[in-house]
């Protein structure tokens, strides 16, 4: 079983981390992507409070709590840290705002060749007392995600400015100028690895990096801008916590997802909904462990059709090491009841 530096005479009971390992677990562990957002009421009510959404990233008292909040409603096997991939070009200098109902804005992009670290890790220091405090609420049992958007997803919203989904600027600024493009890569790899290794150092359990963007990318720049950034990330917190779990999501990364499964150095690969699980065990089931990847609309409808799509997806899993989850974020109109359902059904599954 996979050991980590200074829990090594720990009993491991973290049925997360089991799976991590590459263990099939007999239970399924789960979270969800989202699962502390819009949809639950007390979320709504502490967001209020808060004002803005970047307030409550930085306050740790607010955000330890929305942390906490599904795990007392739902019991999941693990919390993921309240905060946001766009913090990471907030703290190397990049303005933010989320305006309401329409998403995150960036203001003009530079491209960051020195990072000020002084003040990087200053504007930081919230989300790391936020893992300090969720630590110590949080059930032995329970595992603590860390997480960081991977540099692609990064540099997309960076040159772009704003999210539209198809990120044409982007794609053209990286294309029409790939050296400058690598070094804007190139920094945010040691910003991230940074960061996340002083979450780590904070106390999470095991770390996710979110490529939510991965599948915009054609070969052979799959492999230049999500493969091996990623993999550089990995290598870098290896060498401060050897063989820490990390969880890679390229989503809707398609025919590629093998390639990143085999050469990005993860631990366990999150496939979106559009990834058949099946596939996903019978190909690199046996290398790293499996997380997904429910269709986040039978969440949001809930009922038989939930229960249904629940079960044969857990057959589909088979004998791999395998994290239940969605495919992509929890829908904020979802009913915290159709959540509970869910719940119920993973926590008396056995395989
Ligand atoms: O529960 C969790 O999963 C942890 C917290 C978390 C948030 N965002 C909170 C959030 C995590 C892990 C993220 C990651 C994130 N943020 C991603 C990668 C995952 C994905 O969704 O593909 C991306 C691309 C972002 C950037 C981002 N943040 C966008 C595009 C938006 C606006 C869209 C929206 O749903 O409003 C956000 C805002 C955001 N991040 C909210 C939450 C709960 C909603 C803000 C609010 O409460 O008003």
């Amino acid at each position: 079983m996979q050991e980590r530096l200074g829990t090594a005479n720990l009993p491991q009971k973290k049925l997360l981390l089991q799976a991590m390992s590459g263990e099939c677990t007999s239970q399924i562990p789960f979270w969800l992507m989202r699962q502390a957002g819009r949809y639950l009421p007390e979320y709504r009510e502490l967001r209020t409070t808060a004002g803005s959404f970047l307030n409550m990233c930085f306050n740790p008292e607010f955000a330890a709590e929305v942390t906490l909040q599904p795990l007392r409603r739902f019991g999941m096997d693990a919390a993921i840290l309240f905060s946001d991939i766009l913090v990471v070009p907030y703290a190397l200098g990049q303005s933010l705002n989320f305006v309401e109902g329409e998403g995150p804005r960036l203001g003009p992009f530079e491209n960051f060749a020195e990072i000020d670290f002084a003040a990087f890790d200053k504007k930081l220091q919230p989300v790391y007392e936020t893992i300090r405090r969720v630590r110590k609420s949080l059930a032995a049992d329970k595992a603590l995600i860390g997480f960081a958007g991977a540099p692609w997803t990064i540099a997309c919203y960076m040159v772009q400015g704003q999210g539209d989904g198809a990120f044409n600027d982007a794609k053209k600024f990286a294309f029409s100028n790939p050296q400058e493009f690598d070094r804007l890569i190139g920094t945010l790899v040691t910003a991230t690895s940074r960061y996340l290794i002083e979450q780590i150092r904070s106390g999470v359990d095991a770390v996710q990096i979110f490529d939510s963007w991965a599948g915009l990318l054609p070969e052979p720049y799959f492999e230049r801008w999500v493969i091996k950034p990623t993999r550089r990330i990995v290598d870098n917190i290896h060498k401060a916590y050897p063989a820490f779990p990390v969880i890679g999501f390229p989503r809707q990364a398609g025919a590629l997802y093998q390639k990143y499964a085999e050469n990005a150095g993860v631990s366990c690969v999150g496939i979106d909904q559009y990834f058949p699980l099946e596939q996903a065990a019978r190909t690199f089931g046996d290398k790293v462990a499996i997380q997904g990847n429910l269709e986040p609309v039978f969440l949001l409808t809930g009922g038989k059709t939930l229960e249904s799509e629940v079960r044969s997806l857990l057959e589909k899993a088979g004998k791999a090491p395998f994290i239940f989850n969605l495919g992509h974020g929890v829908i904020k109109e979802t009913p915290p009841e159709h959540v509970a359902q869910l719940a119920e059904i993973l926590r008396t599954y056995r395989r």
